[in-house]
């Protein structure tokens, strides 16, 4: 089942947009071929609103568990592992419970392209059922994952009241089914590791190979079968990628469009090229309320700035490579070594054995692409310059979740029980 994973050529035109730009899947948009867009999205469009994604390295949930006592992160959303110790993942539930949260502009773009009739369906990944919040006709959302707006006790399965389940989660405790002595313990519908992912994922999931145009937001594409709907659309349809990385096989395609940054600020790109951008904004300000819009904007600045400082660490430790390079270049000249010739190759006993050499053109060039980053714009880049997120062959999980993460060592449905 392998798949070839490489990126597309930079001289390789694209075969329906007329270049890989948001302008041009604007103006795709508005000549009025496109009549279904299939949306995916992840954890990466609800950060703007406080709730953390999984796998940002500092700031996403797996990395931040280590007070949980848990043998691995992912054993959160275990089921074998909740039926040992449920106490975690109460945990985690009070701190994403929805209620306390609310949609990004990336959720309300959703709306706005249902509302002009163009949203065929939205899958998503998340739980905090933001989707819904955002006025998104319920018809048009698949939440693949679940969500938290039912619950049920997982032994005999009898859905557990509403009204008890926020007492319970807001006071951190594990709620037990109340029918006949049952006792089992009661799970919001969310999909766990180790769980078959709800019917309608499957019953429409063949709604993604009709798309004509697929966007793809927030989301690393490590969790199957979620992460395989973006290679079910035919190979000409666009598919636009709204991410800070690239990730699966989005970028790999003549008509996909990296729009690598913060998802909002790509959609509000998306919505200046469409025109659309006044109405966006107004529609999500009336939703949230000019408070939270604030909050969210404010939230956005500072990660803004996170990154500025960031690049500005990189661009220093280029610097001091450099600054290295330059030197060893000069102790070269010195002792005449002609680095080029195989001959003359370290034999590597603890030395420097890197056949690309980190100083000079190449350095220099990463210098100044560091510097001349604007990270407060999406950046829509060329393919070749991203990073991959490696895709792997995966199991197909006869329909159960399995994360990339685990692909090798657990198999699908093998839940792990270590308390
Ligand atoms: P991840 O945390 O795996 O990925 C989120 C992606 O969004 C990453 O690529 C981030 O770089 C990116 N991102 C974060 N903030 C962003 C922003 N403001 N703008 C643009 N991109 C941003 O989350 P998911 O892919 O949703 O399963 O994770 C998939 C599943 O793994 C989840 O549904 C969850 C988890 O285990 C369950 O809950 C069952």
């Amino acid at each position: 089942m392998g798949q070839d994973h490489s990126v597309i050529d930079e001289d390789t035109p694209p075969k329906t947009l007329s270049s890989r730009s948001l302008a041009s899947v604007a103006e795709y948009i508005l000549s009025g071929r496109v009549k279904r867009i299939v949306v995916m999205t992840g954890a990466g469009i609800s950060t703007a609103a406080g709730i953390p994604d999984f796998r940002s390295p500092d700031t996403g949930l797996y990395a931040n568990l280590a007070s949980l006592d848990l043998p691995e992160p992912e054993a959160v959303f275990d089921l074998g592992f909740f039926k040992v110790n449920p106490r975690p993942f109460y945990v985690l539930a009070k701190e994403l419970y929805p209620g306390n949260y609310h949609p990004t502009v990336s959720h309300v773009f959703v709306r706005l392209l249902a509302e002009k009739g163009l949203l065929h369906q939205l899958f998503t990944q998340n739980i905090d059922c933001l989707e819904r919040e955002a006025g998104i006709p319920a018809e048009k959302i698949i939440e693949a994952h679940g969500s938290f707006a039912s619950q049920r006790c997982i032994e005999c399965k009898t859905e557990f009241d509403a009204g008890k389940m926020r007492e319970f989660v807001s006071r951190g405790e594990v709620p037990r089914c109340e029918e006949g002595g049952c006792k089992g313990l009661v799970k919001p519908d969310i999909v766990f590791f180790g769980e078959q992912l709800p019917k309608a994922f499957f019953d429409r999931k063949d709604m993604a190979e009709e798309a004509d145009l697929v966007l793809v937001m927030g989301t690393s594409l490590q969790v199957h079968p979620f992460a395989g709907l973006v290679d079910l659309a035919a190979e000409r349809v666009p598919r636009v990628l709204f991410n800070l990385e690239r990730v699966g096989s989005m970028g790999c395609q003549a008509d996909d469009v990296l729009a690598l940054g913060d998802c909002d600020e790509g959609v509000r790109r998306l919505a200046d090229e469409l025109g659309w951008r006044e109405e966006l904004e107004e529609k999500w300000r009336g939703l949230v309320g000019e408070e939270e819009a604030e909050r969210q904007l404010q939230g956005a600045k500072k990660r803004v700035e996170a990154l500025h400082d960031e690049v500005a660490k990189l661009a220093e430790e280029v610097d001091e490579v450099l600054h290295l390079g330059e030197k060893k270049e000069k102790e070269k000249e010195g002792s005449h070594v002609d680095a080029l010739n195989p001959e003359n190759k370290p034999d590597g006993e603890g030395k420097v054995v890197n056949e690309v050499d980190p100083v000079g053109e190449d350095a220099a060039a990463i210098k100044s692409s560091v510097k001349n980053t604007d990270i407060t714009k999406t950046v829509e880049v060329s393919v070749e310059t991203t990073n991959a997120l490696k895709p792997v062959d995966m199991p197909d999980g006869g329909g159960r979740i399995v994360s990339e993460q685990k692909a090798g060592g657990q198999q699908p449905g093998d839940t792990k029980s270590s308390a």
